[in-house]
């Protein structure tokens, strides 16, 4: 049987892909690629029949799979992977057996690495959340970010859509205080643009770019995370490794513990 495989693509830069998605992309016939996916991923998508998603509704979508699965494989790049946010859920749902997700690189991946931060350091962060408020909108009882933000929090916001001038006032409650922020922007594409700061003077760095998509006509969600929390700017000496090799991990070589 044919399948749909939902390839984690990453954030944009083709050489993100994992070796297993590389491997199963390269056996479809037919590739449904957000923009600007048909773009970075040309090299792997010659002489393959390539196709935008949301150029269908729901419907056509699921008739036009019954149709390429007769002819071969099928796959979509997922940005991302299907972990946060995806839109593709209702599809694997429909699809059923005839659905397999291959997980990647995902932008909060991505973020980490470009920003060289584990964003959980102990001591300092420890609880990350990862929110929208674009979907924290969706239920009037939902908390807001105000009430989300607390120091120890790592907050990673998807698909900003208030302005940065009120997102840092919101935070600045929450936090008590000017916490380091990051703005990463198209991470892993042309254009790439990175900004940090604190929420003090993160609106004055920014000036007059408009990272969110929010001056345009269309208000659609920007390539744009947002990292919040002090694990950005911490640093951490080797007695937190020499504290774990002595309590925790050397017990291993004895094979006790996990
Ligand atoms: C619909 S969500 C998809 C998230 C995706 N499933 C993932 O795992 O990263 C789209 C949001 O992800 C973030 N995003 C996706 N690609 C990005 C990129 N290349 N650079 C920065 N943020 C990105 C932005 O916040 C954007 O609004």
């Amino acid at each position: 049987m044919n399948l749909v495989y939902f390839i984690g693509a990453g954030p944009g830069d083709a050489d993100l892909l994992t070796l297993k998605g590389a491997r199963l992309l390269r056996q479809c016939r037919t590739v449904f690629a957000p923009t600007p996916f048909e773009v970075t991923f040309a090299e792997h998508l010659v002489a393959k029949k390539v196709l935008i998603p949301f150029d269908y509704f729901f419907t056509e979508l699921l008739e036009l799979l019954d149709q390429e699965l007769r002819h071969g494989e099928v796959a979509f790049l997922v940005p991302g992977d299907l972990t946060f946010y995806s839109p593709f859920q209702a599809l694997i749902d429909a699809l059923g057996t005839r659905a397999a997700v291959v997980p990647g690189v995902g932008t909060a991946n991505a973020a980490s690495a470009w920003l060289k931060k584990t964003l959980d350091l102990p001591g300092v962060c420890n609880r990350a959340l990862i929110v929208s408020p674009r979907t924290l909108g969706d239920a009037a009882d939902a908390p807001t970010l105000a009430q989300l933000a607390a120091p120890g929090v790592a907050m990673l916001i998807y698909m900003n859509n208030i302005p940065l001038p009120q997102l840092c006032g919101q935070l600045r409650q929450g936090y008590g205080g000017a916490v380091p922020i990051a703005i990463l922007h198209r991470l892993g594409l042309p254009g790439e643009t990175v900004v940090t700061g604190d929420l003090d003077d993160i609106v004055a760095k920014v000036g007059d770019r408009d990272f969110f998509n929010l001056d345009g006509p269309v208000k659609r969600p920007a390539l744009t995370l947002i990292i919040v929390g002090e694990t950005l700017t911490a640093t951490v000496d080797g007695s937190w490794w020499d504290w774990r090799r002595e309590h925790l991990w050397r017990f291993r070589e004895n094979g006790e513990g996990e």
